[in-house]
C-alpha cells in the first residue's frame, strides 16, 4: 500500500489506471473501525483499484471538535492496508484548502435541516471536500455508510445537480454496530464506560422504528431531534448529546434493513 500526501502525487499514482480500471474511492477522516473496514473491503471486492482518502477535513467542523477529533495515522496505514486499500491519501490541510482558497458547495436545503441545523456549515464542508475528492480521484465507485444518511443524501444532491460524471456510482453500505447495538463510530473512544451506557438508549429508541416511542425511551437525555427524514430509503433519525460527546444514528424504515 502507498501512503500519498499530495494531489499531484496521487494523479500519477492513478494516471496508468485511467484506460479500462475501476477506481473505487473511500472517503474518511481516519481513526478507523469495522465501519469503515467493511466500506474498504466492499471496495476491494468490487473495484480494480481502491483509494482511501484519510483528512480530518477542519471545513465540516468547528474549532472545538476539530481538536477533540481521534487521529492515529499509523494505525489507520495498518488497518487500510490488511483491509485491501491500494493507496490512503493522507494530505494536510494546506494541500486540500491552500492560501486564498474560496471555492464552496452548499446543497441548500438538505444541507440545513437535522445535523444543519446544530451544525451549521459542517455539510458545506463535506460536499466540497467530496466534490474535490470526486475531481481528484474520478473514482467509478465512491463508498459511503448508511449511518450518515444525511450526508449520503447531501452528497448524492450534489452528484445530480452538479452534473458529476455518470460513470461516478455512490455505494451505500449498511450501519455497523457493535454487539450492544451502539453503531460504530469515531468518537465512541471519547465515551466514558458510563456514558457509553447511557448512549445505549439512542440505538434502542431508533429501533422501535417509531418516532414518538423513540422520543419518550429518550427523555431525560439531552436530544438535539429525533425526525423521520425522507431520504432515500427514508429513516428514523436521531442525534444526542452525552457528556460532551455527539452521537448521531438512524434506522431505515421502509425496504431492505440496513
Ligand atoms: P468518517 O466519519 O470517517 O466516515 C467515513 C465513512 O464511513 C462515511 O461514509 C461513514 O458514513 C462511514 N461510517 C462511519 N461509521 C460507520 C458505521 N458504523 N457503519 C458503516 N459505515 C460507517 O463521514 C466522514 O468521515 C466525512 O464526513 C467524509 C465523508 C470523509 C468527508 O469528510
Amino acid at each position: 500500500m502507498k501512503l500519498v500526501r499530495t494531489i499531484h502525487e496521487l494523479r500519477q499514482a492513478l494516471e496508468p489506471l485511467r484506460h479500462g480500471s475501476e477506481i473505487g474511492l473511500v472517503p474518511t477522516m481516519g481513526a478507523f473501525h469495522e465501519g469503515h473496514l467493511a466500506l474498504f473491503r466492499t471496495a476491494r471486492d468490487e473495484c480494480d483499484f481502491v483509494v482511501v482518502s484519510l483528512f480530518v477535513n477542519p471545513a465540516q467542523f468547528d474549532a472545538a471538535d476539530l481538536d477533540r477529533y481521534p487521529r492515529d495515522e499509523e494505525r489507520d496505514g495498518r488497518l487500510a492496508a490488511d483491509a485491501g486499500a491500494d493507496v490512503v491519501f493522507a494530505p494536510p490541510p494546506g494541500e486540500m484548502y491552500p492560501p486564498g482558497y474560496q471555492t464552496w458547495v452548499e446543497v441548500e436545503q438538505l444541507g440545513s435541516i437535522l445535523e444543519g441545523q446544530f451544525r451549521p456549515g459542517h455539510f458545506r464542508g463535506v460536499a466540497t471536500v467530496c466534490l474535490k475528492l470526486f475531481n481528484i480521484v474520478r473514482p467509478s465507485r465512491a463508498y459511503f455508510g448508511q449511518k450518515d444518511a444525511q450526508q449520503v443524501a447531501v452528497v448524492r444532491r450534489m452528484v445530480c445537480d452538479l452534473d458529476l460524471d455518470l460513470n461516478l456510482e455512490l455505494r451505500v453500505l449498511p450501519t455497523v454496530r457493535d454487539r450492544d447495538g451502539l453503531a460504530l463510530s469515531s468518537r465512541n473512544v471519547l465515551l466514558l464506560p458510563e456514558e457509553r451506557e447511557r448512549a445505549l438508549a439512542l440505538p434502542r429508541a431508533l429501533a422501535t422504528k417509531d418516532p414518538e416511542r423513540a422520543r419518550e425511551l429518550l427523555s431525560g437525555l439531552d436530544v438535539e431531534y429525533v425526525e423521520v427524514a425522507e431520504f432515500e430509503p427514508r429513516v428514523l433519525v436521531a442525534a444526542i448529546r452525552v457528556g460532551s460527546t455527539r452521537l448521531i444514528d438512524n434506522v431505515v424504515l421502509d425496504g431492505e434493513a440496513k
